[in-house]
């Protein structure tokens, strides 16, 4: 089956979808409010969505992988979530207040019983803002104005981190001391000379420049997890955590994919690592825009009103002297948000251990309709998040790794299985939710069995 007879059957399957995009186009460029939603030749467009199902407006069916890029840990719909908001407007009269309400300390609560390295905590609107006011914690905290960050890693849409990415070959350079590369236009060309970029797994490496630099950084931020999928080695992360309260660096780890995709207290539990300060967002706020920094009090107590002057809180102009670290934002602590992140995780709580050993049997099951036909495929990933990686490499430890897998066949994979009504953005993760039963899995395996001989002809 090849990608060109493929296209053909798309557009048939999807001539409304097509349709749509081709009237979003006039409108928002590239017919796009997020370019990560785009895939070539047009993604679908959806209708309406509930539990594991997604139904696009051609009125078709599919089991979603996506899960709104992991954030949906329930699936679509979820009642718990719909009461605990309904409840929201109908008791509680409003949704928004613009004032402090109960629920912002409940939840900050909550998230500290299950992150021991939490002791206080800031909401924020999206994982992209939670990391700029844990970098602008971090600065202030050491007077260090430098950032160190990993290769292959995603903390959002800033002009410090947005960095070597995702690189191509020719201009990553070499893979234990990785080239700066912008991943777009029009960045601050100071914020990119400002960041270091590490080889994540290769701790002599990081070592070395975080040690040669350790007058100018006051930042590591690191996905835990390499985006989302990829384990620390060799207590990898517990040699950087030595290595920066040495050198003074505040550690971040960016949880924003992993949160509460490992379990309750996220890859940091998981293995045993207390960070200064994390970031979060995707499933705490239950499917809402939202972003969580919590860490350390003598950190995060920076962004006090009563620790020193900020232009908002206080009335009294005249004492500016010291300044308090300038965090607030209209919707930081959306009551609505809050409620459908708590409900989330009451949900999770009785939920986890389920979804987490269906997940591990999942992957499973996929590895051996591969095997059953001696072809090499991977299911990457710990706890509710994996990848589906055709590789012949025993194990991936980085970004450089990649270069081993065969993104193309998998995008070739990910068409023929949407024919099937199996529905993730073309090579992205599988994220799992609750709502991902047996009879979803057992659709999903039968596609597969399906579509992964007519990939491979030549081997069977
Ligand atoms: C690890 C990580 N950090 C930060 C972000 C940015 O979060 P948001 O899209 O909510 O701004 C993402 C989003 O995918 C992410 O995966």
């Amino acid at each position: 089956m090849g990608i060109a007879n493929n296209r053909l059957s798309y557009e048939a399957q999807t001539m409304m979808s097509k349709r749509h995009m081709e009237r979003a186009k006039q409108v928002m460029p590239g017919g796009m409010t997020a370019n990560i939603k785009h895939f070539e030749p047009y993604p679908i467009a959806i209708k309406r969505a509930h539990g594991s199902r997604l139904f696009d407006v051609d009125g078709h069916e599919y089991i979603d992988y996506l899960m709104g890029y992991g954030a949906l840990m329930l699936g679509h719909g979820h009642e718990e979530v719909k009461s605990a908001i309904q409840q929201q407007i109908e008791q509680d009269g409003t949704w928004l207040f613009g004032t402090p309400h109960e629920k912002e300390a409940a939840f900050a609560e909550r998230l500290l019983r299950y992150f021991p390295s939490m002791e206080s905590v800031r909401y924020t609107n999206s994982g992209t803002e939670a990391n700029l006011l844990a970098l602008r914690l971090a600065m202030a905290h050491t007077g260090k104005y430098k950032i160190a960050k990993f290769e292959g890693h995603y903390h959002g849409a800033i002009d410090s981190l947005l960095i070597s990415v995702s690189p191509n070959e020719q201009d990553a350079g070499t893979a234990h001391e990785p080239n700066r590369v912008a991943d777009s236009y029009g960045m601050d060309e100071l914020a990119m000379q400002n960041t270091f970029v590490l080889p994540f797994n290769q701790y002599e490496h990081c070592e070395k420049i975080l040690t040669e630099h350790a007058a100018e950084i006051g930042a590591l931020i690191v996905e835990p997890l390499e985006a989302g999928i990829i384990a620390p080695t060799n207590d990898f992360l517990q040699k950087l955590h030595t290595l920066t309260k040495k050198l003074n660096i505040v550690l971040i780890f960016d949880e924003v994919k992993t949160g509460f995709r490992t379990g309750m207290g996220g890859v940091q539990n998981l293995y045993n690592v207390e960070p200064d300060l994390t970031t979060m967002g995707k499933v705490v706020g239950g499917g809402f825009p939202f972003g969580v920094v919590g860490g350390k009090q003598e950190i995060m107590g920076r962004t006090s009103p009563l620790a020193g002057f900020d232009f908002f809180a206080d009335q009294d102009q005249t004492d500016r002297k010291q300044l308090a670290l300038f965090h607030s934002g209209t919707y930081n602590g959306h009551p609505l948000v809050l409620a459908a992140g708590l409900a989330t995780l009451d949900v999770l709580e009785e939920e986890m251990s389920d979804l987490l050993i269906r997940t591990e049997q999942f992957k499973s099951e996929l590895e051996a309709v591969f095997k059953k036909h001696s072809l090499p495929m991977k299911a990457v990933g710990i706890g509710s998040l994996f990848s589906v990686l055709f590789t012949n490499k025993e194990s991936l430890s980085n970004y450089r790794c990649f270069e081993h897998v065969d993104k193309k066949l998998r995008t070739e994979m990910d068409r023929a299985l949407f024919q099937e009504g199996i529905y993730v953005k073309p090579g992205n993760r599988y994220s799992m939710s609750v709502a991902h039963d047996d009879e979803a899995i057992e659709k999903t395996i039968m596609a597969y069995e399906k579509v992964v001989p007519t990939l491979f002809p030549s081997n069977d």
